[in-house]
């Protein structure tokens, strides 16, 4: 279905669960999020329903995301049914990772085919405290899974953050040369939640081109303009997510765990899906893409995002 503003809406993003096993400081407050009770979510089934609404109006493609996916206990349930409604030809998942030598090979046999991870850095040190909990090894070993499993794509999502993993530019990117992942470097995003970072850490992704000139432009994909080192089997993606946005060819709809449309991540307003059959959500889907903004309006170091969500409740 298009929007007033005749963009097509294809791409739906189901946040599973707001939980997580790590707390980035970019993401989530130190104290994590109070556990939503069993009513307040949706359920399996409610899940399912919401996907089928949106593959009626023209979705072919899910990502299911959180919090942290795998941490939910019928992901693979869920996964297997996004996989299998008709209508939905592309499925993807985004994950910290740790959980993946445990998941990997179950994902692929679900039907999913890509898996976003998250790597903000190659440093023991600095992984701990961004994410405030987690282990690099960990991480590393997830990504190795994944690469074992043989997904058809794999990316590797970096926050870009100034004064944090600036100097790492140069050795995330190279990753593509080591292995056949993509790189994508995302400017750091102002949530409510997140307030933590002084102005000069919020840094355009044009930092990456001047680390980088032996980059070489190619073909864009989605919301990332991509590149590739010489020699590289993965490309290097930049997602100005803040100094250039792309709410001109924004072609998504979020869906929250808690069962809430959003019409745009930034923007305050969410329609509630909960407790609709099919038809019912279908209607609510309808009104929501046709509440999608023009654009998100100002955003950068000293204007926060208008939604009052912090990341792990929305799904990026
Ligand atoms: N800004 C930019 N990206 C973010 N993510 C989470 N919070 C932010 C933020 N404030 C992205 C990270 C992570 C994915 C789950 O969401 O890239 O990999
Ligand atoms: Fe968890 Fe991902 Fe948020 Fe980090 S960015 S706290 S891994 S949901």
């Amino acid at each position: 279905m298009q929007d007033t503003l005749g963009r097509s809406i294809t791409y739906l993003r189901l946040s599973v669960t707001e939980l997580c096993s790590l707390r980035c400081r970019y993401c989530m407050p130190a104290e994590g999020v109070t556990k939503l009770a069993h009513s307040e979510l949706l359920t399996e089934e409610e899940m399912i329903t919401a996907v089928r609404a949106a593959a009626s109006l023209g979705v072919t493609k899910v990502r299911i995301t959180g919090g942290e996916p795998l941490t939910k206990p019928n992901i693979l349930s869920i996964c297997r049914q996004v996989c299998a409604t008709p209508g939905i030809s592309d499925t993807g998942i985004t994950t910290n990772g740790l959980a993946l030598p445990r998941y990997a090979a179950a994902l692929m046999e679900c039907g999913l085919r890509r898996v976003n991870i998250s790597l903000d850095t190659l440093r023991e040190d600095r992984y701990r405290y961004i994410t405030r909990l987690g282990s690099l090894s960990d991480a590393i070993k997830g990504i190795e899974s994944a690469l074992s499993a043989g997904f058809d794509k794999i990316k590797l999502n970096a926050v870009l953050i100034g004064g944090f993993n600036d100097d790492e530019i140069p050795a995330l990117a190279a990753l593509t040369q080591r292995w056949p992942v993509d790189v994508r470097f995302i400017e750091l995003m102002p949530m409510s939640g997140n307030t933590e970072f002084p102005p000069e850490s919020y840094m355009p992704v044009s930092r990456v081109l001047e680390a980088l000139p032996a980059l070489q432009e190619e073909e864009s994909d989605g919301v990332a303009r991509l590149y590739r080192l010489p020699g590289a089997m993965g490309c290097v993606g930049l997602i100005s997510a803040v100094s250039q946005h792309f709410c001109g060819t924004c072609n998504r709809i979020r869906i929250t765990a808690d069962g809430h449309i959003k019409p745009c991540l930034h923007s305050r307003e969410e329609l509630c899906l909960k407790g609709l059959d099919e038809a019912g959500m279908r209607e609510r889907m309808i009104q929501a893409i046709l509440a999608k903004p023009a654009s998100h309006g100002v955003l950068n170091a000293f204007t926060r995002s208008s939604t009052p969500r912090s990341m792990n409740q929305i799904g990026g």
